[in-house]
């Protein structure tokens, strides 16, 4: 028994477990796993040479346990009890295939696990719409908390698997020459600076990627205001989800979002018809919603379209808002207008301060953003040709003639 096979079967190490605990291998299999859980401590299992031991696995169940690296060799320590176990998982469950399993068809990974990250993987997968959902980010702590957390609600959800990769340590070594007035006096000062970096490889072959790392806006910041900082962050993203995922569909979230969705455009290499920014999405879904409230209706009855850039500049569409296909611009000529008596107008200026006033409140926003992003995945996942307000390549519409990320509508 090799350690690799230790590694990749989580099987033989549980019945390694139960014979470190004495069980009687005689006993029914019911009675092996109570006195296991009992004795639920795994110290005497690392005193004999286990590393670590990861994951909170089930005790004895054959089917789904995680063990982490394991560096020795455990033959010596019960090689009659594996013996043992592995024919109660031979008993239990005969591979039909010898070839390793499929490659996942609709692997969603999401890169930043903050309160966007995290409303957005819920809503995807309270929605099934990904077979495997991956986790990426530079805070290891917190997105090993993240799956586990998750991965705890599994019997809750119909996404099998659900994988996080803590960072890989890069030592840094920068170099600078520190001058002194004496030429033979300055020196070279090497500094080193380890670096931990999230592990891509988790992310391989995604169908879709949704990036929602990099800095927020702070209360009364603006999203431009972030630019610099999220290219930064982008920089180390875009070309490992690339590598790894090389015919992916990238949904931008982070602000400002039209921005970093050209930036994410530029550092992939994908045709334009993949990379898309969540844009508009949510400022009409917001508009649709205040529309809706005032007119006492439910916001899916409500159709109207904010479009151009996310956020403080966008644009409203009064001439397309309509209930049931009445235009409200025939109803009320004057509707979105400084003239228009109702000041309809007041509620896309709601739509821009939304964002603002929940951020006071709160500190961020990220359960409509969250459910937009399940919104447009399941559109994108399932094929469905439907039409959404996204931030896509705009040059040569409208006579536009600069490489521009916008939300806009082929005829508006
Ligand atoms: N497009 C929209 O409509 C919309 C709506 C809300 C928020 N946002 C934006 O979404 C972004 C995320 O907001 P949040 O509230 O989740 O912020 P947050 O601070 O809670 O989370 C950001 C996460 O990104 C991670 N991160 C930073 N650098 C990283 C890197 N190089 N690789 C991997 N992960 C990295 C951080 O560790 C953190 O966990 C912000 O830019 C925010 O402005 C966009």
């Amino acid at each position: 028994m090799s350690s690799n096979i230790l590694r990749n079967s989580s099987v033989t190490f549980d019945l390694c477990v139960g014979t470190l605990k004495h069980l009687d291998p005689r006993l029914p299999y019911s009675e092996q796993a109570a006195c296991c859980r009992k004795n639920k401590n795994l110290d005497s299992v690392c005193d004999k040479g286990v590393d670590r031991v990861e994951a909170d696995f089930s005790f004895l169940s054959p089917v789904r346990c995680a063990v982490g690296p394991v560096h020795h060799d455990l033959s010596s320590l019960c090689p009659p009890a594996a013996t043992i176990m592995s024919s109660v998982l031979q008993k239990l469950i005969s591979p039909l295939a010898s070839s390793p399993a499929e490659p996942p068809r609709n692997k969603v990974t999401v890169v930043g696990v903050g309160q966007v990250g995290m409303a957005c993987a819920i809503s995807i997968l309270l929605r099934d719409l990904c077979d495997e959902l991956a986790l990426v980010d530079v805070m290891e702590d917190r997105l090993k908390g993240e799956m586990m957390d998750l991965q705890h609600g599994s019997l809750f959800l119909k996404t099998s698997k659900i994988v996080a990769d803590k960072g890989r340590d890069l030592l840094f070594t920068q170099s600078c020459t520190q001058f002194s007035s004496f030429p033979e006096a300055s020196h070279q000062i090497q500094f080193h600076s380890l670096l931990s970096l999230p592990d891509y490889a988790v992310t391989a072959n995604s169908r879709l990627v949704v990036v929602t790392a990099g800095v927020r806006q702070q209360e009364g910041e603006s999203r431009l205001n972030l630019v610099q900082r999220n290219v930064n962050v982008f920089k180390s993203i875009i070309p490992q989800i690339i590598k790894y995922s090389p015919n992916c569909t990238l949904i931008v979230v982070s602000n400002p979002v039209d921005v970093l969705t050209y930036v994410t455009w530029k550092l992939s290499g994908l045709p334009k018809h993949r990379v898309i920014g969540s844009g508009t999405n949510l400022d009409s879904a917001r508009f649709r919603y205040l529309m809706a409230e005032r007119l006492g209706i439910h916001a899916s009855s409500f159709n109207g379209w904010v479009l151009g850039e996310h956020g403080d500049t966008s644009v409203p569409v009064w001439s397309g808002a309509n209930v049931a296909g009445v235009n409200l611009q025939k109803l009320n000529p004057e509707i979105g207008t400084d003239a228009d008596k109702e000041q309809w107008k007041g509620t896309h200026k709601a739509v821009v301060d939304s964002a603002y006033e929940v951020i006071k409140l709160k500190g961020y926003t990220n359960w409509a953003i969250g459910l937009s992003v399940a919104d447009l995945t399941e559109s994108i996942v399932k094929n469905m040709s439907r039409v959404h307000p996204v931030s896509t390549m705009v040059k040569d519409m409208y006579g536009i003639g600069e490489e521009v990320f916008l939300s806009l509508l082929p005829a508006c």
